[in-house]
């Protein structure tokens, strides 16, 4: 195994019009790390997850991934989105897809995989996210839990070197957060290399090796859990953790 960081932002700007949205971002995820990124709204923690992937481009500095620069366009750039998944908020799987055309597509597409194999490959993933029986209905047949879990479950089809989690679990009833938050706990047992924007303290107490706070457009603080839960050195992390701990 490589000691070579598998992600690196260096010296990362971006800008919306005037808005400074990333402030000379500098972030370096290891192998098998797992990261999660807090911070207030609109502080740029999904800008930084996108940029990662390259669904927005930065104006200055580096993204390496694996020891390439990020791709800019074509086949690469599609490669990249298979290399690194991404689940959302919403769910973003194809209404008109089964879960298991919803999983097995990116697979024959992308990695060009026959349509058997990438059927086979989805089964075993929806089995391991605990849908397995879910594999014939439409994505609007399935609880929002579940429907996250087959995001996940597509994201990992395509044997990703890591993945980005944007917030898995805000639009989710309670009852059902715990049921992802438990594919993601795995995963990351797996020693998947894992970058999660989340506000589930529990899950970056329990799962995470650093913990990045993120305000105003800059990386406050980069530290363990708990380091950061029990000596928060930034005000504004101080502030923030006492607000969402009182929730
Ligand atoms: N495409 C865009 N065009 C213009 N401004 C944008 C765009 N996307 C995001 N922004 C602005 O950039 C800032 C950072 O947005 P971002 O979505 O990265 O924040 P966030 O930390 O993910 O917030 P939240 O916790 O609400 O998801 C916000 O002020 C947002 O309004
Ligand atoms: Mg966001």
């Amino acid at each position: 195994m490589s000691a070579e960081p598998l992600i690196e932002l260096r010296d990362v700007n971006k800008h919306f019009g005037e808005l400074h949205v990333l402030q000379d971002i500098n972030l370096t995820v290891g192998r098998g790390e797992v990261v999660v990124v807090i911070g207030p709204s609109g502080s740029g923690k999904s800008t930084l997850c996108r940029a990662i992937n390259r669904l927005e481009t930065i104006e200055s500095g580096q993204i390496v991934l694996d020891g390439q620069p990020l791709p800019e366009e074509g086949k690469p750039l599609a490669r990249l989105r298979a290399d690194v998944g991404m689940v959302f908020q919403s769910f973003n799987l194809f209404a008109h897809k089964t879960v298991l055309q919803n999983v097995s597509l990116g697979q024959i597409k992308v990695r060009g995989r026959r349509k058997e194999d990438a059927d086979q490959r989805s089964r075993e993933l929806l089995d391991r996210v605990g849908v397995a029986n879910q594999a014939d209905k439409y994505p609007a047949q399935l609880s929002g839990g579940q429907q996250q879990r087959v995001a996940i479950a597509r994201a990992l089809a395509m044997e990703p070197k890591a993945m980005l989690f944007d917030e898995p679990t805000s639009a989710l009833d309670p009852e059902m957060i715990n049921e992802v938050l438990e594919v993601m706990k795995q995963l990351a047992r797996e020693g998947m290399t894992m970058i999660v924007v989340t506000h589930e303290m529990g899950f970056a107490r329990s799962a995470a090796n650093r913990v990045v706070f993120m305000s105003d457009g800059r990386i406050v603080e980069d530290r363990t859990p708990d380091e950061f839960f029990t000596n928060p050195s930034s005000d504004r992390a101080k502030d923030f953790l006492s607000k969402i701990l009182k929730h």
